[in-house]
Formats: structure tokens, C-alpha cells, sequence
């Protein structure tokens, strides 16, 4: 038996260093190194900017649910590890449609009975919330952490992403939190560095759109924005060791922020 296709997933946990993939998934990680050979720091990034949210929400906003649609593979200091460290009662629900994670991913957490995956696709919100085993893990009338980390740059325009973030953000009761993190464009004006790092980082998302952070800002737009509003992945409440975007063009190519509810 050959290795099986290689899968984005497995390919991000790959880039993180962990030991969740396979052959192709590895030879996948390593073409994308060689075009753009800061994309370990990108990943890297994109998990610790992810975990310093999930720190927020969970310790200072006292949210005690959340769900994370478009997990990947729940390795790595995921969210629920971050989450349940803090508080050990917060239940988690992990959403991927890819077959593939969920089986892995449904293994990896056997045991742990505050944390569920469950097969739902970002792109009909309506089946997502109806979805059974996620109704029965979150009740909707306590505030809930919504986070959408490197999942809305693969729904493309005439997918209607912000009709699907609309619908899920109405669902919520008041009191919850929403985090988008989303690669963007760089734009015209860019130093070469940045638009080299752009066009290698293209080719390894494959379908996807890169919006600016205009367009990533408006996913947010009918919820207060916290502090500092927009902005890139080390900018967002940075720890002492972040590194700084002015070093490191990749991590110019997305944007984050988290917005309450009232
Ligand atoms: C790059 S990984 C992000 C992992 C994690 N959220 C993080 O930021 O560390 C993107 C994940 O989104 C999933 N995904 C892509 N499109 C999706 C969709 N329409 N619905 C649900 N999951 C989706 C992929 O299967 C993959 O596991």
C-alpha cells in the first residue's frame, strides 16, 4: 500500500513539526518549503497567534465553549489542549469536512470526553449549526468562541462568504466571540520580498482567494472589535519572543481579529 494523497491538513501539521502525515504529505511540505522557505515561521505563527485567542477567550473573556470549524488536525498545542489547560470544563468542538482529518482526528481524541469532532462543511452554515453532535456538546444560550483560523481564504467569492459568516455570527447568543484569521494580499504597492513570499504562498493554498485586510475586517464588521482591531499575525497582542513583521515578509500575508457579540 502506497502513501495516501497528500492533504492540507497533514501538510500543516507536517510544517509544525508534528507526526501526523504521511510520504506525500511530507514531499508536498517540502516543495512549498523550497518556494517560499518561510512558511515553517508561517504556520508557526499562525498556531501561536491562534493559542494566544484561545488564552483570551478562555481566561479573560471566561467563555467555557468553542468551536473551531476548519481544525485540521487537533496535534501541535491545539485548541482544546490550550483550552481545557486553563479551564478543564470547556467543551470544544472540533469541524473539518475532510474526511481524512476526521478519522485521524476522531482517533486523537478518543478519550477525551469534553472535546467532539464532527464532519460539517463551512460552506452551509445552516447543516453545520443543525448538526447533531455539535448541538449536543454547545448550548446556545451560554456565549461561544467561534473561530475561523486559515478556513475562509478556501471559500471563494461566489461562495458567499459573508453570507456564511452572517449566518453563523446570528446564530450566537450575545456575550460571544468570533476570531477570523485570513491570508491577504499583499497589494500593488508591495516590496518585492513580500510579493515573492505572496505568489510561493498561491501556489501552496491552491483554490483559495486572498482578500485585504479591508475585506478581512468586514467579516467582522457587526461585532466590536477588540483591541488592536485588524491587523497582522504579530501584531495581535504579540508574546515577548513574536517575531516582528518587519523581519519576515510572510508574516505580512494575513490578517487577524476578534470581535464580541453584543
Ligand atoms: C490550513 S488548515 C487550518 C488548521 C487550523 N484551523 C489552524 O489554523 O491551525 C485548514 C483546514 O480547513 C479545512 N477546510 C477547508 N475547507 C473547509 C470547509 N469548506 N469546511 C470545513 N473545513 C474546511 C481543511 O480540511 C483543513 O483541515
Amino acid at each position: 500500500m502506497g502513501s495516501p494523497p497528500p492533504n492540507i491538513a497533514r501538510v500543516y501539521d507536517y510544517l509544525l513539526g508534528g507526526k501526523d502525515n504521511y510520504e506525500a504529505d511530507r514531499t508536498l511540505g517540502e516543495r512549498i518549503a523550497i518556494a517560499l522557505p518561510q512558511v515553517h515561521l508561517g504556520v508557526q505563527q499562525q498556531r501561536a497567534v491562534l493559542r494566544r485567542v484561545v488564552d483570551h477567550l478562555v481566561r479573560e473573556a471566561g467563555l467555557r465553549q468553542l468551536i473551531d470549524i476548519g481544525s485540521g488536525l487537533p496535534t501541535a498545542e491545539n485548541v482544546h489542549q490550550v483550552a481545557q489547560r486553563i479551564a478543564p470544563d470547556t467543551q470544544v468542538v472540533y469541524v473539518d469536512n475532510d474526511p481524512s482529518v476526521l478519522a485521524h482526528a476522531r482517533a486523537l481524541l478518543a478519550d477525551d470526553k469534553r472535546t467532539v469532532v464532527t464532519d460539517g462543511d463551512l460552506r452551509h452554515p445552516a447543516e453545520l449549526l443543525a448538526d447533531p453532535a455539535l448541538r449536543a456538546h454547545i448550548d446556545f444560550d451560554r456565549p461561544v468562541g467561534l473561530l475561523l483560523c486559515g478556513i475562509l481564504h478556501y471559500v471563494l467569492d461566489d461562495e458567499d462568504p459573508y453570507g456564511i459568516v452572517r449566518a453563523l455570527v446570528e446564530a450566537l447568543p450575545s456575550g460571544s466571540y468570533v476570531f477570523v484569521h485570513h491570508l491577504t494580499t499583499a497589494g500593488p504597492e508591495v516590496d518585492a520580498d513580500t510579493a515573492e513570499a505572496e505568489a510561493a504562498l498561491r501556489q501552496g493554498v491552491g483554490r483559495g482567494q486572498f482578500r485585504t485586510h479591508e475585506q478581512v475586517a468586514a467579516f467582522l464588521d457587526s461585532l466590536d472589535l477588540l483591541e488592536p482591531g485588524v491587523v497582522t499575525v504579530p501584531e495581535w497582542r504579540p508574546d515577548a519572543d513574536t517575531p516582528s513583521p518587519d523581519d519576515h515578509p510572510v508574516l505580512r500575508l494575513a490578517a487577524v481579529g476578534v470581535g464580541r457579540k453584543r
